[in-house]
């Protein structure tokens, strides 16, 4: 497939910002569902202000990391476990933005940061592998100023995580997709805490649709993962999808 179908097949009418990379680049760094559509989803309902301090955490090849510190304007701690931060730093001076994005490899149950230095956290496609316990937000809340922000994206399923599970999902279940959660279970997990208010748990319009399109895009380059191409594929959107949150630090909270 040439650059300019790829770019044809990857080009959405909601995403202008992400239409402006070259999808090659994209692809060939890719971890999990499109990361540059998912973070401009996000962006469509959060504000990062210019000049502000962003954690990226799980930020998996820095192509998110990138794309803040390009289009909004920010400065990113590119934060992950399993990617080497020399590869990242190479990707980061490459795309133009070394002033602006450092790469750093830490667990996110050990972040080395300080109390109250990011003014946001964004999150793509990485918080489920470590922030479903209950007292996970509060590291994240830690590390905001007073009134700071998190945003976060993640494979989600839309219903209740009891539901039984069709042929198609049963087939494929294990520990992973019980990370898969719901909306309203974020909202609940988050709110009940008392850390944070809870200003979006939605979603993403059109999320199952294209998070398909990129895998079957993907396969025709050699690049995609069938098993989950095949499950979304008989999903048909009632189940599986990206869920989105965005939350504020209470204010009280310093
Ligand atoms: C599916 S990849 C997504 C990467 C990237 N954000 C994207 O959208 O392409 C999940 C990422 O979560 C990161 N991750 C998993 N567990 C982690 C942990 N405990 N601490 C930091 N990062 C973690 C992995 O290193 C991996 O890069």
């Amino acid at each position: 497939m040439t650059n300019e179908l790829l770019r044809e097949a990857l080009t959405l009418d909601r995403y202008p910002r992400s239409n402006t990379y070259d999808p090659q680049w994209i692809v060939d760094n890719l971890m999990g569902p499109h990361p540059l559509w998912s973070t401009e989803a996000l962006m469509q309902v959060m504000t990062l202000e210019p000049g502000t301090r962003v954690l990226d955490l799980g930020c998996g090849t820095a192509l998110t990391s990138i794309f803040l510190a390009r289009e909004y304007d920010v400065d990113v701690w590119a934060t992950d476990l399993w990617v080497d931060p020399t590869e990242n730093w190479e990707r980061i001076k490459e795309a133009g933005v070394a002033d602006r994005v450092s790469p750093i490899q830490a667990d996110a149950h050990k972040l080395p940061y300080s109390h109250g230095f990011f003014d946001a956290i964004v999150s793509i496609g990485a918080y489920n592998y470590f922030g479903t316990s209950a007292d996970y937000l509060a590291r994240c809340v830690d590390l905001l100023k007073p009134s700071g922000v998190l945003g976060v994206v993640v494979p989600g399923i839309q219903q209740a995580p009891n539901f039984t599970p069709p042929a198609y999902l049963a087939e494929r279940w294990g520990p992973d997709l019980c990370t898969w959660l719901p909306p309203d279970w974020w909202r609940n997990n988050w709110e009940r805490t008392g850390l944070v208010t809870v200003q979006t748990a939605d979603m993403i319009p059109n999320g199952w649709q294209d998070w398909l399109l990129w895998l079957k895009t993907c396969a025709k380059v050699d690049r995609g993962y069938t098993p989950d191409e095949q499950m979304l594929e008989a999903d048909q959107g009632n189940h599986l999808g990206l869920t989105r949150l965005v939350a504020h630090k209470q204010t009280h909270l310093l």
